[in-house]
C-alpha cells in the first residue's frame, strides 16, 4: 500500500535524499503514521528510524537542510534530533532487544526494521513508511495496525506479558492512548496490565505524570481513570483517588460514591476549559472526603473540614509526584479549599454580602471556582439540576454586579495603616489592625461602599470608639 500522501512536508524529501546517499534505508514511524491514518493532524514529531546508524543520518539530513541546524546527539540512547521549523525529527536506528533472563538489563543490537517494529509498544505504533527513493511511501504493516485503528483496538505486537515487561510506563500508555482516542484496549492486553500493574513502580514520576496530564487533557478522562482503577494502577499512582470509592450504609443512610462522582465532574469541567490546572482541581476537589467521613445517627454521613483537609493533601500528592510546588499547586490548593463555597450560598438566598465574600476571599480564581461548582452538580434530579443552576446563574450575575461596585476581588484597603497613624497620631499598635479589619468588614457587609471618603468616616468613627483622639484635636 502507499502512502505518499502521507509525505506532503518537504522535510521527507530531504531526508530521502541523504538515507540514498549513505546508501541506508529509512522510514517513519511510529505517532506520525497513526495519527496521519486518524486525521489527527500533527507534524510536530517525527519519529525517523534507520536501519544503520540514527545519528550519521540526522548529520547528513542537516547538512543537506537550508539553513544547517544544529544536531543534538543523545549517545547513550544512540538518537539523534533536529529542529526545523517548528518540527522535531527524531532519528534512531533499528534495534532489537533481547532480555538476558537472570538479568533485567536490555542486550540491544542492530536489528532490522521487522526486528525494530517488534519491540514497539502497540500495533497502532509499529507502522512504518518507506522514505528511501525506491519505495518513497510504502506502509510497511506486519501487525496490522490499519486494521486496529479501524477496529480502534490497542493491542501489543509480541505477547503483551513481554511488551509490557520491557517497559512498564506502556500499561499507562495502553490507556492514555484508550482515552485519547476512545479505544478498547484488548482484553489479553488489559489482563496482564493487571497482572504487572505492580510494576509501575519501577518507572519515574515524571514520565508517569506526562501520561496523567494526557489523561487529563483528554476530551473525557474519566475513561482513562475508570481503566486506571480497575487495572490496579490507580492505587498506587493516586491512593487518594480510589480511597473515595465504594458506598457506606448504616442505619439505612448511604452516600454517594465519591470516586464516580468526581470523574463526572472531571468529564463535565472538561467541556468548560482547557485549563489543566482547573481541571487537577477537579480531580481532587474530594480527595478530603474519605479522611473525614463520620456518620452520626442524628444527621447521617458528614465530611467536615474536608476542603480544608484536602487542600492540605494536594500539596502532599503534588510532592509524591513530582509536580511543581508552586503557585500552579496554590491554585488547586485554593480552588479545593474553597469548592464547597458557592453551592453553600446557591441553597441559600443570595445576599450581596456573601457574594461580595466569595470575591473577596476568591480573588482572580472567582469565575473558574464557578466553573468547578457549576461542573460539581451531578445530581439525577432533574429538578434540583436545574435549580442549582439557575442559582449559580445568578451568583455569576451578582458576582458582576459587586464588581462594578465595590471592587474588591484585588481588595486594596480604602484607608492605609499610614493614614490611619498620621489621623490619630498613632504609633504602629493593635488600634491600626482593629480600624482596617472594621472598615474590610463593613464594606464586605455592604454597610459602606469600597469609597476613600466613607471609610475615612467610619475610620474616625470606630477611632473614637476606641478612645482614640484625632492629632488635629490634641
Ligand atoms: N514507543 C514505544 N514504547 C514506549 C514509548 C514509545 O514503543 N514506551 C514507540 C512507539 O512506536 C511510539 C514511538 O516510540 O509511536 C514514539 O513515541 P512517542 O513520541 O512517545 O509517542 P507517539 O506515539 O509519537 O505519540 P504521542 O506523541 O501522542 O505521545
Amino acid at each position: 500500500m502507499n502512502y505518499k500522501h502521507a509525505l506532503t512536508s518537504p522535510i521527507f524529501q530531504v531526508v530521502s535524499k541523504s538515507a540514498d546517499e549513505l546508501g541506508v534505508d529509512c522510514y517513519v514511524v511510529g505517532g506520525f503514521v497513526r495519527d496521519f491514518v486518524l486525521e489527527r493532524g500533527r507534524e510536530k514529531d517525527i519519529d525517523i528510524v534507520a536501519i544503520g546508524s540514527g545519528i550519521e543520518l540526522a548529520k547528513r539530513v542537516a547538512k543537506n537542510l537550508p539553513n544547517s541546524p544544529k544536531v543534538q546527539v543523545f549517545k547513550t540512547y544512540g538518537t539523534a534530533m533536529i529542529r526545523h521549523e517548528g518540527v522535531e525529527l527524531e532519528f534512531v536506528g533499528a534495534r532489537k532487544e533481547s532480555y538476558n533472563e537472570d538479568s533485567r538489563n536490555p542486550i540491544v543490537e542492530d536489528g532490522t526494521l521487522e526486528e525494530d517494529q517488534n519491540r514497539r509498544d502497540f500495533t497502532i505504533n509499529a507502522m512504518a513508511i518507506s522514505l528511501n527513493s525506491a519505495t518513497y511511501g510504502q506502509l510497511l504493516d506486519p501487525f496490522d495496525g490499519l486494521q486496529d485503528l479501524t477496529d480502534k483496538c490497542i493491542k501489543t505486537p509480541l505477547d503483551p506479558a513481554i511488551t509490557y515487561s520491557d517497559d512498564p510506563l506502556r500499561m499507562l500508555r495502553a490507556i492514555r492512548f484508550a482515552t485519547q482516542l476512545d479505544f478498547e484496549i484488548e482484553a489479553a492486553s488489559f489482563n496482564a496490565i493487571k497482572e504487572q500493574s505492580h510494576r509501575i513502580e519501577i518507572i519515574t514520576k515524571e514520565r508517569i505524570n506526562v501520561e496523567i496530564q494526557k489523561i487529563l487533557e483528554s476530551k473525557k478522562p474519566s475513561i482513562g481513570f475508570i481503566l486506571l482503577e480497575e487495572s490496579g494502577l490507580l492505587q498506587r499512582i493516586i491512593p487518594e483517588l480510589t480511597d473515595l470509592k465504594g458506598v457506606d450504609i448504616q442505619e439505612g443512610q448511604k452516600h454517594k460514591d465519591n470516586f464516580y462522582h468526581t470523574l463526572e465532574v472531571v468529564d463535565n469541567i472538561c467541556n468548560h476549559t482547557d485549563n489543566m490546572w482547573l481541571r487537577w482541581a477537579a480531580l481532587l476537589h474530594d480527595i478530603g472526603k474519605a479522611p473525614t467521613k463520620r456518620f452520626s445517627k442524628k444527621v447521617g454521613w458528614t465530611f467536615h473540614g474536608h476542603e480544608l483537609k484536602g487542600s492540605k493533601m494536594v500539596y502532599h500528592l503534588f510532592k509524591r509526584l513530582k509536580m511543581p510546588l508552586n503557585d500552579k499547586m496554590k491554585y488547586v490548593q485554593k480552588l479545593v479549599f474553597m469548592s464547597s463555597r458557592p453551592i453553600v450560598l446557591a441553597q441559600e438566598n443570595i445576599t450581596d454580602s456573601a457574594v461580595r465574600r466569595l470575591v473577596f476571599d476568591a480573588g482572580e480564581f472567582v469565575e473558574d471556582l464557578m466553573t468547578l461548582c457549576e461542573a460539581d452538580i451531578t445530581t439525577k434530579n432533574p429538578y434540583k439540576f436545574k435549580k442549582y443552576h439557575n442559582n449559580f446563574k445568578l451568583v455569576r450575575e451578582k458576582i458582576i454586579e459587586v464588581e462594578e461596585r465595590d471592587q474588591v476581588r484585588d481588595f486594596q484597603p480604602p484607608i492605609s495603616g499610614e493614614k490611619i497613624m498620621e489621623t490619630f497620631d498613632l504609633k504602629p499598635s493593635k488600634e491600626i489592625g482593629i480600624i482596617k479589619e472594621f472598615i474590610k468588614e463593613a464594606i464586605l457587609e455592604g454597610i459602606i461602599p469600597n469609597e476613600p471618603e466613607k471609610a475615612f468616616e467610619l475610620m474616625l468613627k470606630k477611632g473614637t470608639d476606641l478612645g482614640l483622639t484625632r492629632a488635629d484635636e490634641k
